[in-house]
């Protein structure tokens, strides 16, 4: 029997996160957050990744072995062993990983360590191609969505819970430039896949969509 796949993608600050671990908590199934794999892989090359020349990004993308442990909330990836910190959980680094995401190798090689990591157990991978490109598959696939202002504050909150300080103006602009550019991109641009049920979360309690897609999830599964 096939791994039973859950994707969940949409914009920066749609709830993904939030409702993707609850999914994978209800389910009790891991969860795959492929934005943390990106914003790593932006991490461990530096500010300057985007620029570098074609044979080093492919060399230093062959040494990055992802892996995936654990179950539900407390699934959580490594790279090269090593967990990821909350050091790539900043907007500065969001917007790196927003860059190198649009270079085919960095693309094709997260798709490979996806797709291995969801061939052997069952999933909710979380970003922004799930349901379009890397798994086509997929029995359940949902798109959220809400306003830029409410994803914005949803941001704001999120990063003063990390005992960050940010102006909830330039979060507002740094969403909508990331939207832009992630939609705009050559590769594996951010588009619900055609059989994605969207949901607009902006007036919606992240219980209220985990409940609807469980549901739906257990019909299907
Ligand atoms: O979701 P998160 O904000 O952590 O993702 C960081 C960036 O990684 C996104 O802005 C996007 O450019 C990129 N990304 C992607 N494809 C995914 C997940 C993330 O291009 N599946």
């Amino acid at each position: 029997k096939r791994p039973l796949i859950v994707t969940l993608d949409g914009p920066a600050g749609a709830g993904k996160s939030t409702v993707a671990k609850a999914v994978a908590d209800a389910l009790e199934i891991a969860y795959l957050d492929t934005g943390a794999m990106f914003r790593s892989v932006a991490w461990a090359l530096g500010a300057d990744s985007w620029q570098m020349d074609h044979e080093s990004l492919v060399r230093a993308l062959e040494s990055m072995e992802f892996d995936l442990h654990g179950q539900g909330p407390a699934s959580y990836l490594t790279l090269n062993g090593q967990p990821m910190g909350a050091d790539i959980r900043t907007e500065t680094v969001g917007m790196w990983a927003s860059h190198i995401a649009q270079l085919l190798p960095v693309r094709e090689k997260l798709k490979q360590d996806q797709r291995r990591l969801g061939a052997k157990r069952d999933l909710v991978a979380e970003g922004r191609d799930m349901g379009s490109v890397v798994f086509p598959e997929a029995c359940c696939k949902f798109f959220l969505v809400a306003s830029a202002e409410e994803r914005a504050r949803r941001r704001w909150e999120q990063l003063r819970q990390m005992g960050q300080d940010p102006s909830y103006e330039g979060l507002v602009q740094q969403i909508r430039q990331r939207d832009a550019q992630d939609s705009q991109r050559e590769f594996a641009p951010l588009r619900a896949a055609e059989d994605a049920m969207e949901i607009d979360t902006t007036t919606r309690s992240a219980q209220e969509v985990v409940e609807r897609i469980v549901e739906l999830v257990q019909r299907r599964r």
